[in-house]
């Protein structure tokens, strides 16, 4: 049995202290029993998850969590397997380098350096030598359409082909899941659709997908959604997802995302 991605149990999240404690995830605390219900989450390998909730809701507060770039009040947090509430700093950015691809809405790629240069970045970081990180690279740009673009830098790019580069950056490490916070955000209605299908299709060939968003026509595309309100996941929905190529096709996706690893 392969462990889920992510295991969320009786997770709490607070900023500041008395009166002036703000609760980002979690419930009320229960005046008579003294409890405050946590947040409990599991997602296991191969789904595609839509966080959706209005400002404040606690979106970008779980999406922190998740990804190991903050840490829990109380609660635990197991990321395919691993419980990362006992990891310092230096094996936490080990755990975010190897199971976590980061997609944000900013695209967040290096001003001036070549679409192969980004997407080699992290596999320098996790030690892999230069000949093999070239062609990881390589493989990770094709997968996403862009094997035409290996030296374009980003200013040369367009929104969409921006934000692929940012995802063949966040697949080249074969992570347990793609994390994206509102990916779409900064892209018109083409690109938004461009990146979509690719995420669609990266969904279709086994990887798990954690996105963030509050528009529904990105939501759709994923298979299950759920619903944060003050804090707490209020809905919890499974949906047939728009997008996704036919069933036939899924071989053929898997084929080319297998080459990564
Ligand atoms: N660093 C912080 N210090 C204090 N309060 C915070 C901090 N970050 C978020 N919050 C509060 O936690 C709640 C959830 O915020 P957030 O997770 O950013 O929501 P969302 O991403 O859904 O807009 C909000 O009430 C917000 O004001
Ligand atoms: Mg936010």
């Amino acid at each position: 049995m392969t462990p889920p991605v992510i295991e969320v149990r009786a997770l709490l999240k607070t900023y500041g202290h008395g009166d002036s404690e703000v609760r980002a995830l979690g419930g009320p605390r229960d005046p008579a029993t003294g409890r405050q219900p946590g947040v409990e989450l599991l997602v296991e390998q191969g789904d595609f998850v839509a966080v959706m909730g209005s400002s404040g809701s606690g979106k970008s507060t779980l999406m922190n969590i998740l990804g190991c770039l903050d840490v829990p009040t109380s609660g635990r947090y197991l990321l395919d397997g691993i419980d990362v509430g006992g990891l310092d700093e230096h094996q936490l950015s080990l755990v975010r380098n190897r199971k976590i691809g980061f997609v944000f809405q900013s695209f967040n790629l290096v001003p001036r350096t070549s679409a192969v240069a980004q997407v080699e970045l992290p596999l320098a970081y996790a030690g892999v030598k230069a000949a093999e990180r070239r062609r990881r690279a390589v493989a990770a740009l094709t997968l996403v359409g862009l094997a035409d673009r290996l030296d374009h830098r980003p200013n040369e790019l367009s929104g969409g082909q921006q934000q692929r580069v940012a995802v063949a950056r966040a697949l080249v490490t074969a992570p347990a899941m793609l994390l994206a916070d509102e990916p779409t955000g900064n892209l018109d209605s083409h690109s938004t659709e461009e990146v979509l299908a690719l995420v669609d299709r990266l969904n279709a060939s086994g990887r798990t997908v954690v996105l963030i968003t509050h528009e529904d026509e990105v939501a759709r595309h994923a298979k299950r959604v759920l619903r944060l309100v003050d804090g707490q996941i209020v809905e919890d929905v499974r949906q047939a997802p728009v997008g996704g190529p036919p069933p036939a096709m899924r071989g053929a996706a898997h084929a080319v995302a297998g080459g990564l690893r």
